[in-house]
């Protein structure tokens, strides 16, 4: 499928010696960005897609759905996220990335799970002892040649902000681009982001600042990278049933131009592309679990774009969720998107 965004045109932003071709990205998100979605996500112009958190030890284990996750076959620029508490795990993850075949190694210092950071210092909770994420940061930059990133919130809370620091401390330690997340950890997903309180690491750090949190639209995305003063924006849950829409918020950075949505058909390839993704990365049974997800969020994007309300998705949403044969699947897929085009057209 020909994806109009094979134009490969770079921006100002590199990472190591990648220069990346947008200055929007795809967040990490673990059980949504696998393979087929970052892979999907980098045709349509996105400047990374992240994978989703890998637990370091998890991987050093060896263990097949770890190793899956970090696949990166056909992504192009293939980043790995590595989550841990303990420098020789997240080293060893690290190498073991970078064996097979990741451009570069993200550090997860964001994750609010409490499966996360209870017990374990893991995830966000390194935000409450910045020299435990210091010496973690510096394990991995030594353990690799490729370049490492650091993905964190703003603090433990809104009484400890030490994204500005820690950034500082991160670039010091070999750390190329830095992803701030507008919230702090004892916010969990509530509230707004605030993108205002990014900004105040920029003026920390001379390497890459990128912001995320709550952008929804292209408009969020000017507005964001303006307040956040940031180099590129990320976009997480904005991008569900929208892999297309990373790459479509670069071309709208760069031209200042909102781009349409793409055509029904369009969307409809995608997800027969993704699909068939899914069965080959899971095989079927539970390829055809992963896919309902996806599904369901694919068809509110082509409601929207077909300027139909979610309650019109309902029906289309209970038929093919409820459905276990791919052949089914697939031609209810094509059958809620002809009826979507249909009543585009009426
Ligand atoms: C279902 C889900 C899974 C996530 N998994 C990860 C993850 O594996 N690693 C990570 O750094 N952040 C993870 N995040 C956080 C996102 O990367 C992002 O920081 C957050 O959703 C805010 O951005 P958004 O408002 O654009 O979604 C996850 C978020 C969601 C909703």
């Amino acid at each position: 499928m020909k994806t109009e965004a094979d134009t490969n045109h770079s921006i100002g932003i590199n990472i190591g010696r990648h220069r990346l071709q947008s200055r929007a990205f795809l967040a990490p998100m673990a059980g949504i960005t696998d393979l087929p979605v970052r892979r999907m996500a980098m045709r349509f112009g996105a400047g990374l897609a992240v994978s989703e958190m890998i637990a370091s030890d998890w991987l050093a284990s060896g263990d097949p759905s770890a190793l899956l996750r970090a696949e990166g076959e056909g992504v192009g620029l293939h980043v790995v996220q590595l989550a841990g508490c303990e420098a020789r795990w997240l080293a060893e993850g690290a190498r073991i990335a970078e064996t097979a075949g990741a451009d570069i190694i993200d550090i997860n210092m964001g994750c609010p799970a409490k499966s996360v950071t209870n017990g374990q210092l893991a995830g966000a909770a390194l935000l409450r002892d910045i020299d435990q994420a210091e010496q973690l940061i510096q394990a991995v930059v030594t353990a690799v040649k490729v370049p490492v990133t650091l993905k964190m919130r703003l603090g433990w809370d809104e009484n400890s902000i030490v994204a500005p620091e820690l950034a500082c401390r991160a670039e010091a330690a070999g750390i190329a681009m830095v992803t701030v997340h507008g919230r702090t950890r004892a916010q969990f997903y509530n509230g707004e982001a605030d993108w205002a309180a990014i900004a105040r690491v920029k003026s920390e750090i001379s390497i890459p600042l990128v912001a995320n949190g709550d952008l929804l639209s292209y408009e969020d995305a000017s507005a964001m990278r303006a307040m956040a003063k940031a180099d590129a924006v990320m976009i997480g849950r904005g991008a569900r049933g929208r892999a297309w829409f990373p790459g479509y918020v670069g071309r709208y950075l760069e031209t200042g131009t909102i781009p349409q949505d793409p055509s029904l058909d369009m969307q409809r390839d995608v997800l027969l592309e993704l699909y068939e993704g899914w069965l080959s990365q899971y095989g079927i049974a539970r390829g055809v679990r992963e896919a309902r997800k996806h599904i369901g969020w694919t068809l509110e994007a082509a409601a929207h774009t077909a300027g139909r309300t979610s309650d019109e998705v309902k029906a289309w949403r209970a038929k093919l969720l409820a459905e276990s044969d791919p052949n089914r699947v697939r031609h209810g897929i094509c059958d809620a998107f002809d009826d979507f085009a249909w009543k585009q057209a009426a």
